[in-house]
């Protein structure tokens, strides 16, 4: 990863390498933890968070389903963002993962007397699954892994622990040279990629998983179905059987790291990618980030970055 200089951590901003924790934090061994993916975009204004309000409810909601009361309101937390942000300089946009976690002190499965620690880190980091993947789209597989389910743990939550799913799918689909994994629900329908939402376009409308089918609810799903709405395209969230992928006219996912990226197989059934609507929605999606879209102004969050240092020295 591409290192930046500062991270905040418990309300201070601590150098990128201080920022460590102890080795019998709770959260390291049972994975409790909550945390959220944002980016950052260059826009005209100056670095700008999307959706920064909505992913940090979305923090918010998952520290309450693990009754870990989170020691900073949102105003605190956002401030923070901004802060991470301006001391790194990071003007050309970035990625940025606040996190919460159990701390040290208790051991054993009861979590609610260890501390809440939290920090909030950011670093430049490109397309997640490569340029060329936006483009041209990539090769998805069904895992043999299911999705948690929300019997299990659920999956409205973004939680540390709940992602040793996603890493086994995405190592077994890795493992086989596809580019990323898909799994199915303990039902068996289409939930989600092992860090994205999956949607596909049949016959002009768009079909996407719903909630109950142990779906993480995206901040990427949520604005390409306002943008799709927009552009006067039907969105039908329902169950979405596996075959149903190898018919679809067009299959893409949708994320914070992957954006919204076109899938050109699915389980070695090729698809056309990218197609009209998929490329529709691409070009709102990613004039919105930046600043160049009629929905971006109630999305962005700019960040006022530090003036720059005078050059040349000494006045005299
Ligand atoms: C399992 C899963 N589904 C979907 C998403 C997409 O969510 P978002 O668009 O809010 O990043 C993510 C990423 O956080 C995820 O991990």
């Amino acid at each position: 990863m591409k290192e930046a200089d500062r991270i905040w951590m418990n309300g201070e901003l601590v150098d990128w390498a201080d920022a460590q924790v102890h080795v019998l934090s709770h959260g390291l061994h049972y994975g409790s933890s909550v945390f959220e993916g944002i980016r950052a975009y260059r826009t005209d204004e100056g670095p700008a968070v999307f959706r920064l309000e909505d992913h940090l409810a979305r923090l918010e909601r998952s520290a309450a389903i693990y009754q870990m009361p989170l020691p900073y309101g949102r105003a605190e937390l956002r401030d923070a963002v901004h802060e991470v942000i301006a001391a790194n300089g990071l003007s050309d946009g970035c990625y940025i993962r606040p996190i919460a976690w159990r701390g040290y002190g208790v051991m054993g499965l009861y979590p609610l007397d260890a501390p809440v620690d939290v920090a909030i880190a950011a670093w430049e980091w490109g397309a997640y699954l490569g340029e060329e993947s936006l483009r041209s789209g990539i090769r998805a597989k069904v895992s043999s892994w299911r999705r948690i389910g929300s019997s299990t743990i659920p999956a409205t939550a973004k939680a540390g622990g709940q992602y040793l799913n996603s890493i086994l799918a995405k190592i077994e689909v890795s493992k086989g040279g596809y580019e990323e994994a898909l799994l199915l629900n303990e039902a068996g329908y289409v939930s989600d990629g092992s860090g994205e939402n999956l949607f596909l376009v049949r016959a002009g409308a768009l079909v996407t998983p719903p909630p109950q089918a142990s779906i993480l609810e995206g901040i990427t799903r949520a604005t390409v179905i306002e943008l799709a709405h927009e552009e006067g395209i039907p969105v039908v969230e329902r169950e979405v059987a596996r075959a149903e992928l190898y018919a679809a006219d067009e299959v893409f996912i949708t994320g914070t790291a992957a954006e919204v990226c076109p899938v050109r197989e699915v389980d070695d059934h090729p698809i056309a990618a990218p197609g009209p609507i998929t490329r529709r929605l691409q070009e709102r999606f990613f004039a919105a980030i930046v600043g160049r879209d009629r929905r971006s102004a109630g999305w962005l969050d700019t960040v006022v970055m530090p003036a720059p240092a005078p050059a040349g020295g000494s006045t005299g």
